[in-house]
């Protein structure tokens, strides 16, 4: 039976209405509204509707990976009934839309939600899901960059569930009132999905499960990057790269904003300041550097300028609702904005990356695709231009129903672009707008976040709600974007932000110098620290990327992910784990004062040799854990990896476990079995710990290597060990 097929008459002849009127006005979509259905699409998820006939009515999701057909109905007795209502006036003003209630036990806390400002428990917070260029935003902003109509909620016994509104519509995420979720979603009907779990790390795998997994990055994106608005001209940036290499201080990327742009114009550079891009790159490449370079979806709206005439020859453009050309002003001016809500606009896209990626370019930063427009209040196009969608979108709509996913659209159009241009390699996009599912194409930053103690404390909550709303690749401008702050908080930011997955020094235009020394020699000396821990667990990163492309886990994960049940972990924003091994306890305040909570078990304090710096998070190990760390290298493909050193912390019973992946860093041959996959096992016997390769799997020739064991201990105790890798390594544990 076709949908259409199931309608009631009434239903349709109302369906008619709906489709015909741009405004969905009232009082036709209230009275689609039958009672909810739910239906199961894998083990533990069912998705909702507000009966038979909302599900008729509804879009094509945007945010799941593929269709998921119904595999049954509801299992009887799922733990989540949501109350699904469709409305005339969701607003207050009119607009049509569907109200999903959902009630929660006391002792439930509630987080994801996206990219959203402020602290990790969302509790009593409202959000809106509406992309937003919200420069300088505060605690109270209800709408960043990207989109996340996602709320994981965690029982008071550490079972729990998560919520998706799979709409694209404006969303307002209400968590204000005790004991109840609710979504307002403007326009058509939308499916509710719940995810029931025994534990949170369960219902984050299902959520990747139905969005996807990021792909593996290239190696060197898990590197330190380094940014500005802007390096003007290219020799500035040589110099910056060069700077880093003098000064022994690790990097792996540098970055080009909008000033390398001929007059603003996408896909170009400017003359006079960048008159050699592919020698610019060329030097960056013999140097260790990759090169990113920023693409904007605005495109000048002039004759004569070839994307334009193309995009005009072709019919690119996002239309007003008239039909009419729309234009909107960004940086170069008067703007057209590609439609990339459809597949031609789409692969016209793409197919501009391949001359541009030719110089050697690496990576690609897709800014301003809220899309931001200047000198309008609403700060993006109108609410009702239209975009002419394909029917794998839903067909034809008005800019509020793609608005969300414009800039995922892009991303998937711009990552499509890089890896023709570029078969062999990994591509990296970063994106400012996108919507749930959307981590498939790019990884994202907070956006202009302030150079204040309140930002600096959000980096970690931020990373970690975007992290639980499905996107692992994630991390401030570390030192704020907005304004300059002192040197105390950049050694502070710079301490935290390299332990976080994205990793990115950034700042404004007009703003004194971020780069890491630009603070005098001690704040240098944290710097250098901070990037060279991140180097120094590059193998642990590196894994944990690995896991997160596999099954959605985060690579930072909230502290409760250790203890569930624990209520005391709950809302712990300064500290947070990397994987489920590694406890950093970041110090954000100026004070740096504040205690540490850490979960039940065994956590040993450790650290590098750098543990008097007031400026570094501390660091925990799990007893029991394994973690695999390398020596400092200046860039990621410096050296191979030899000494692999192993970090272990016993478990009450005398062992630790963990594992090393590897592969070439970049390319696709792992998919072929070329990495491998290590597993090392620790075990106490009398006064010495073993440390032996357990399991070995892939096709990957590792080095014929050195094996440093570092036992860890309470009290910060520790014992050292070291062999061949591969071999037994036994440590002789003194009392
Ligand atoms: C907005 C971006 O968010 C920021 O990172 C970039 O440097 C600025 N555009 C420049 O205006």
């Amino acid at each position: 039976m076709t949908k259409i097929g199931r309608l009631s008459a009434r239903s349709l002849a109302l369906l008619l209405v709906l489709v015909f009127s741009p405004s969905f006005a009232a009082p036709s979509q209230a009275a689609l509204s039958q009672a909810v259905t739910g239906e199961q699409i894998a083990p533990g998820v069912v998705r909702f509707w507000a009966g038979a006939d909302a599900k008729a009515f509804a879009l094509p999701s945007i945010s799941l990976q593929r269709a998921f057909p119904a595999t049954g109905p509801a299992p009887a007795g799922f733990a989540v009934e949501p109350m699904i209502e469709l409305v005339d006036d969701i607003t207050g003003e009119g607009t049509a839309g569907q109200r999903t209630v959902i009630e929660y036990a006391p002792g439930t806390s509630l987080y994801g939600t996206g990219e959203v400002p402020g602290q990790l428990l969302r509790n009593g917070r409202r959000n809106v899901t509406w992309n937003t260029d919200a420069y300088g935003y505060g605690n109270d902003a209800p709408s960043l960059y990207q989109s996340h109509p996602w709320v994981l909620a965690v029982r008071a016994d550490g079972s729990s569930f998560g919520v998706l509104a799979d709409t694209t519509y404006r969303v307002e995420c209400d968590l204000r009132e005790t004991g109840r979720i609710v979504f307002n979603a403007e326009g058509r009907p939308h499916a509710v999905i719940v995810i029931e779990g025994a534990t949170p790390q369960d219902v984050v795998k299902g959520l990747a499960t139905l969005t996807g997994t990021i792909a593996m990055p290239p190696k060197w994106a898990i590197g330190y990057h380094q940014c500005r608005y802007s390096y003007y001209p290219q020799s500035r940036g040589l110099e910056i790269a060069q700077e880093f290499r003098k000064r022994r201080i690790p990097a792996d990327v540098l970055w080009h904003y909008i000033d390398y742009i001929d007059g603003f114009r996408t896909f170009t550079f400017e003359p006079e300041g960048f008159p050699d891009p592919a020698g610019h790159n060329a030097t960056l490449h013999e140097m260790g550097f990759k090169a990113i370079w920023m693409i904007n979806p605005g495109v000048k709206a002039e004759e004569g300028y070839w994307i334009y005439d193309e995009g005009e020859a072709g019919d690119h453009w996002v239309k007003r609702a008239d039909g009419s050309p729309y234009r909107g002003e960004v940086w170069p001016g008067m703007c057209a904005f590609p439609d990339f809500t459809r597949a031609e606009t789409r692969e016209w896209w793409a197919g501009l990356y391949k001359d541009f990626m030719a110089t050697g370019i690496d990576g690609v930063w897709n800014d301003m695709n809220e899309p931001a427009i200047f000198n309008v209040a609403s700060k993006t196009m109108p609410e009702d231009n239209l975009h002419r969608a394909d029917s794998e979108l839903g067909g034809p709509g008005p800019h509020a129903r793609f608005h969300n996913v414009y800039g995922k659209l892009m991303v998937e159009a711009s990552r499509e672009g890089i890896m023709a241009a570029n078969p062999d390699k990994r591509p990296f996009v970063l994106s400012r707008a996108n919507f749930i599912g959307g981590h498939r194409y790019a990884a994202t930053w907070s956006g202009d976040n302030v150079a204040s103690w309140d930002h600096l404390e959000w980096s970690v909550p931020m990373t970690l709600n975007l992290g639980l709303s499905g996107n692992p690749f994630n991390g401030p401008d570390i030192g704020g974007f907005a304004g300059n702050g002192d040197a105390e908080m950049f050694a502070r930011w710079m301490g935290v932000g390299a332990m976080l997955p994205f990793a990115r020094g950034h700042t404004g235009k007009g703003n004194i110098d971020k780069e890491p020394w630009s603070f005098g020699a001690d704040v240098e000396a944290s710097c250098r620290r901070a990037i060279e821990r991140r180097y120094m667990l590059m193998p642990f990163f590196y894994t944990l990327f690995r896991e997160a492309s596999i099954n959605g886990m985060p690579v930072a994960r909230p502290l409760f992910f250790a203890d569930p049940v624990d209520p005391a972990l709950r809302s712990e924003d300064d500290a947070f784990l990397l994987g489920s091994d590694l406890i950093v306890a970041a110090r954000l305040t100026p004070e740096a004062d504040r205690a540490v909570v850490l979960p039940n078990g065994i956590w040993n304090a450790f650290d590098f040799n750098d543990g008097e710096d007031i400026n570094l998070p501390r660091l925990f190990l799990r007893g029991g854990a394994i973690v695999p760390t390398g020596p400092v290298t200046q860039h990621v493909d410096e050296k191979p990896l030899d000494p692999l050193t192993l970090l272990v912390a016993l478990d009450e019973n005398g062992s630790a476990e963990g594992v090393l992946y590897e592969d070439a860093g970049e390319g696709y041959r792992y998919r072929e079995g070329e990495y491998s996959l290590r597993t090392y096992r620790a075990e106490r016997r009398g006064d010495r710990v073993v440390v032996s390769l357990a399991a070995s799997e892939g096709d990957f020739a590792t080095p014929d290597r050195e094996l440093r064991v570092r036992v860890i201990g309470p009290d910060r105790r520790e014992w050292l060990g070291a062999g061949r890798d591969g071999a037994d390594v036994a440590v002789e544990m003194m009392r």
